[in-house]
C-alpha cells in the first residue's frame, strides 16, 4: 500500500516545488515594521505595494488606540465559546446593528474569517435540489464554497452577459424539470486580480427575465467604492438589488473577520444555520471593539478613501503613460501585465527589491498561462507621491531589462531563507513498511 506523506512529498504543488529556493523571499517572505508604504524587507526598506491596506487604517493612531485599549480590558480570551451558546456580546451586536445600518441592509452576521466565511454562507444557503450559478473568475473561497454544493452548478464566463444568460437559462430548465429548488448567482464587487467590477448592474437588470437570488462578494470594493464607501452595489447604484452582501474585515478595515447582510429573517436563518460560526469560537473582543473604531473612521473619515483613490489614479495613470498595460481595472487595485517565464520573473522581482527597493506581489504559471507576468499594486492611503514615482522609474527601468533578455536564466534565484535541508521529510525518517 503506498504512503499517503509519501506521494505529498514527491509534489509540493505548484508553488510547493519552488519553495528550496524561494522560501522567505519569493513565498513567505516577512514584512517587518509599521505597517506602512515603507517596510522593512530583510533589512531593507522596501515601497510595499502588496498590502490591502486601502485607506490606512492598520496603523492609524486612533486604531492602534482602540486595539490595545480593547485587549488590555478585555483580553483575547473573551467572548469564550461560539455565539449562540456562550460567546455573544453587545459589541458583536452594536458592530452587527453599524454594518447593517452603512450597507442599508435590514441586519447582518457576523463571521469569523471571510474565507470560511463564505464557504459557509453557500453551504447554508443551498439545498441539493438547488443550483449555483457563478463567475469563472471567482475567489476561492467561493469555488470551494460551490464545491460543497450537493446539487448542480453552473459556470459563467468572467463577467460575460451573454454566457450568463445561457447558464441561468440551463439552471432554469434544469429546476422546472426538478420541480424544485432554486437559484443562487454569485460573483463579486470587484475582482482582486485584475480589479476590473463584476457586472453587478446588469447581472440585477436580469432579475425582471430569470429568477434568482445574488450573493456578492465585495472584499475589495467594501470601503473603496461608492459615494459613502459602501462598496460596489453602491458604486454601480443596485445595492438594493444584492440579496447577500458580503466583505472581509481583512482590507479596506485592516483587521480580520468579515461579515454578510441582507434581509432580516435571511440573516437570522444564516445565523441560526451557518456551521462555521456555530462550531467555532466568536470573534475575539478586541478585534471586534477595533473592527467599530475602524467601522466609524470608514464612515466618518471620506478623505481616506479620497486620498486612496488620489493616489490609485496617480500610480495607474502614470503606469499608462510609461505604455505599461494594466487591463480592465475600475478599482484602485493595479495589475501589470507583462511578458517572460517563471525565471526571469523571480530576477525582475529580485532586482526591484534589492535594487529599487520596491516590494510588489507577482503571479506566474502555474497560476496564469507560461509565458506571462501579472504584477499586482495595492496603492493605499498611506502611499507617498515619492513612492509613487519612485515605483514608476523602478519598473520602467527594469521592464526595460526584462525586454531585452538581461533576466534570463535556467532556474529561480536561491533566495531561501534557510538550507534546502529544512525541507528533506522522508531521508529523515525511517521508509514506512
Ligand atoms: C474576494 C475575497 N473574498 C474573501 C476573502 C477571504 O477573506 P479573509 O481573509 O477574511 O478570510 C478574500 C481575501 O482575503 C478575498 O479577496
Amino acid at each position: 500500500m503506498a504512503d499517503l506523506f509519501e506521494r505529498l512529498v514527491k509534489n509540493y504543488g505548484p508553488i510547493g516545488q519552488h519553495r528550496e529556493r524561494a522560501h522567505g523571499y519569493f513565498a513567505f517572505p516577512k514584512l517587518e515594521g509599521e505597517i506602512g508604504s515603507r517596510m522593512q524587507f530583510r533589512g531593507k526598506e522596501v515601497i510595499v505595494w502588496s498590502l490591502n491596506n486601502y485607506l490606512g487604517l492598520a496603523n492609524h493612531a486612533e486604531v492602534r488606540k482602540a486595539d490595545a485599549d480593547g485587549a488590555k480590558q478585555y483580553g483575547l480570551a473573551t467572548p469564550m465559546g461560539a455565539r449562540m451558546m456562550s460567546g455573544n456580546s453587545n459589541f458583536h451586536e452594536q458592530l452587527e446593528k453599524e454594518l447593517a445600518e452603512f450597507e442599508g441592509k435590514e441586519d447582518v452576521c457576523l463571521l469569523n474569517y471571510g474565507y470560511q466565511g463564505m464557504v459557509s454562507i453557500i453551504d447554508a444557503l443551498c439545498s441539493r435540489h438547488d443550483v449555483i450559478v457563478y463567475d469563472a473568475e471567482s475567489h476561492a473561497c467561493i469555488i470551494d464554497g460551490v464545491r460543497l454544493h450537493p446539487g448542480h452548478r453552473y459556470v459563467f464566463k468572467h463577467n460575460d452577459l451573454l454566457d450568463f444568460e445561457k447558464q441561468m437559462q440551463r439552471a432554469t430548465a434544469l429546476i422546472e424539470k426538478q420541480e424544485a429548488g432554486g437559484i443562487l448567482v454569485i460573483t463579486e464587487g470587484v475582482f482582486g486580480m485584475a480589479g476590473d467590477q463584476g457586472k453587478l448592474k446588469e447581472i440585477a437588470a436580469l432579475k425582471d427575465k430569470y429568477q434568482f437570488r445574488l450573493l456578492v462578494d465585495d472584499a475589495h470594493g467594501f470601503g473603496t467604492l461608492g459615494k459613502t464607501g459602501a462598496g460596489a452595489g453602491e458604486e454601480q447604484g443596485v445595492q438594493d438589488d444584492i440579496d447577500l452582501y458580503f466583505s472581509t474585515f481583512a482590507k479596506s478595515m485592516a483587521s480580520i473577520g468579515a461579515f454578510v447582510a441582507g434581509d432580516r429573517q435571511i440573516i437570522d436563518y444564516i445565523r441560526y444555520n451557518i456551521r462555521s460560526q456555530i462550531f467555532a469560537k466568536s470573534l475575539p473582543m478586541p478585534v471586534t471593539i477595533g473592527n467599530l473604531k475602524r467601522l466609524e473612521l470608514l464612515r466618518t473619515k471620506p478623505e481616506l478613501k479620497d486620498k486612496l483613490w488620489e493616489n490609485a489614479r496617480k500610480l495607474q495613470n502614470g503606469l499608462k503613460e510609461k505604455g505599461f498595460d494594466i487591463g480592465k481595472t475600475d478599482s484602485p487595485v493595479t495589475p501589470i501585465y507583462m511578458k517572460g517565464g517563471v525565471e526571469e520573473a523571480t530576477a525582475m522581482v529580485m532586482d526591484l527589491r534589492e535594487n529599487y527597493g520596491v516590494f510588489a506581489s507577482i503571479v506566474v504559471y502555474p497560476v496564469i498561462p507560461k509565458g506571462h507576468i501579472i504584477y499586482r499594486l495595492i496603492p493605499t492611503a498611506a502611499h507617498k507621491d515619492k513612492d509613487i514615482a519612485d515605483t514608476l522609474k523602478a519598473f520602467e527601468e527594469t521592464k526595460k531589462k526584462l525586454d531585452e533578455g538581461a533576466y534570463k536564466a535556467e532556474l529561480i534565484p536561491d533566495m531561501a531563507e534557510y538550507s534546502a535541508k529544512r525541507f528533506e521529510y522522508f531521508s529523515s525518517k525511517p521508509k514506512s513498511k
